[in-house]
C-alpha cells in the first residue's frame, strides 16, 4: 500500500518524543496502519540545534513549506500559541491533509472554524493531546458518549499547577521553587503564566464543554482564577479542615433563571480528603465525566509531558493514518451550537 506522509511542525519536548515513537516503533505503526507511516519533514525553530538521531535531510525551519505538499497526508501541529498554528492548520485541511494537533489555546478559540474546514475537505482535525496529556477524554466523549447525555465534567487538567499545590503541600515547598522544577520536568508552558494563571486549564474547560455539550465554548467564555495567590498557609489551613487545594475545571449545564444553559469555570477549590480528586498528585490529571444513562466516569492518568502527551498524539495519527489507508474519515465532533453559555457574571 502506499506509504502515508507525515510532517511534525515543532521539535519541543513533545514533537521530540513524537518522532521518537515514529521512527522507534515504525514497523509496529505499520502494522496497526496497514501501510508504512513515513516522516516526510520536521519543522523547527532553530535548524543550528543538534537534533539527536533526526535525519538532517527532513529538517527545515520553514513549516508552510510542508503543509501542502504532495508526499504528506497528515500535518502534526506541536508548535502552540495561535499564529502560525491557525493558518498552518488551516491551510493543511484546505490542501485536503488530516491534522493533529496539541494545540489547546488554538482549539479551545478557533476550533470552530477548523472544524468547519475540516469538514468542507473531508479529512479528520484529531485534538485529544490539548485535553490532559496522555489521558483519552476527547474520544471517550466524542464517540463513546456520543448516545448519552452529558451533564457535567469537572477535575484536574493542568500537570503544572497541580504539581506545584501537591508539592507545596507535601514539602512546604517554596512556590517559585516548585514551578521552575514544573519547567524542568517538561510540564509547563513556554510561558509559565498560562499554567499559574489558570488560562491553561480554561482553554481545555472550552474544549471539553464544547464537545460534551455540543456546543460552542470558546476560553473567554469561561471563568479563571489561578494559583498564584495560594501560599502554603492556606495549604496548612485546608489541612485543618482535612481538605487539600485543587485547581479545578467545572464545566456543566446549568438552569440559569429556567433556561438551560453552560457554565465553565476555573478556580482553586477546597477539596475534601476523602474525595478522588483530592488523591491526584503531582502532574497527573483526573476528569470526573458524569452522564445522563452512564453515571459518573473517572479518566484519571499523566497529564503533561513529553512522552504522555506524544502518546496522545501518536494514537490520533495512527486512527487519521488508519482513515486515510480505509479512504474515509473518522467520527466528527458535532459542532452544532444548541447551548448558550452562561454570561461569566452570573457564575
Ligand atoms: N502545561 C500543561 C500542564 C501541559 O501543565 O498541564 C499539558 O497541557
Amino acid at each position: 500500500p502506499r506509504p502515508i506522509g507525515v510532517a511534525v511542525l515543532g521539535m519541543g519536548n513533545v514533537g521530540t518524543e513524537v518522532v521518537r515513537v515514529l521512527t522507534d516503533k515504525a514497523a509496529d505503526l505499520q502494522a496497526r496502519v496497514g501501510a508504512p507511516v513515513v516522516l516526510r519533514g520536521v519543522s523547527v525553530r532553530d535548524l543550528s540545534r543538534p537534533r539527536g538521531n533526526v535525519d538532517s535531510a527532513v529538517l527545515t525551519d520553514d513549516p508552510a513549506s510542508l503543509v501542502t505538499r504532495d508526499d504528506v497526508d497528515i500535518v502534526v501541529e506541536l508548535i502552540g500559541g495561535i499564529e502560525p498554528p491557525r493558518t498552518l492548520i488551516r491551510t493543511a485541511l484546505q490542501a485536503g491533509k488530516s491534522v493533529v494537533t496539541a494545540n489547546k489555546a488554538l482549539m479551545a478559540v478557533h476550533s470552530g472554524e477548523l472544524s468547519e474546514a475540516a469538514a468542507g475537505s473531508n479529512v479528520d482535525l484529531y485534538f485529544e493531546a490539548a485535553v490532559a496529556g496522555a489521558i483519552p477524554v476527547i474520544r471517550p466523549l466524542i464517540q463513546s458518549l456520543a448516545g448519552d447525555t452529558v451533564n457535567r465534567v469537572a477535575g484536574i487538567v493542568n500537570g503544572t499547577t497541580n504539581f506545584i499545590l501537591s508539592e507545596m503541600d507535601e514539602t512546604g515547598a517554596d512556590y517559585d521553587e516548585v514551578l521552575a522544577e514544573a519547567g524542568r520536568l517538561g510540564y509547563a508552558e513556554a510561558d509559565p503564566t498560562a499554567d499559574v494563571e489558570g488560562h491553561d486549564a480554561a482553554a481545555k474547560a472550552a474544549i471539553l464543554a464544547s464537545i460534551a455539550f455540543h456546543s460552542r465554548v470558546t476560553a473567554n467564555d469561561v471563568y479563571c482564577e489561578g494559583i498564584t495567590a495560594i501560599t502554603s498557609d492556606d495549604l496548612a489551613a485546608a489541612k485543618k479542615f482535612d481538605c487539600t487545594v485543587k485547581l479545578l475545571a467545572i464545566c456543566e449545564r446549568i438552569d440559569a433563571d429556567g433556561a438551560e444553559r453552560i457554565s465553565a469555570r476555573v478556580y482553586p477549590a477546597l477539596i475534601p480528603f476523602e474525595h478522588p480528586l483530592a488523591t491526584v498528585n503531582g502532574a497527573f490529571n483526573a476528569v470526573v465525566v458524569e452522564a445522563e444513562n452512564a453515571g459518573r466516569l473517572m479518566f484519571y492518568g499523566q497529564g503533561a509531558g513529553g512522552a504522555p502527551t506524544a502518546s496522545a498524539v501518536t494514537g490520533d495519527l495512527v486512527m487519521a493514518a488508519r482513515n486515510r489507508v480505509l479512504g474515509g474519515r473518522g467520527p466528527l465532533e458535532s459542532t452544532y451550537a444548541s447551548l448558550p453559555v452562561a454570561p461569566i457574571d452570573d457564575v
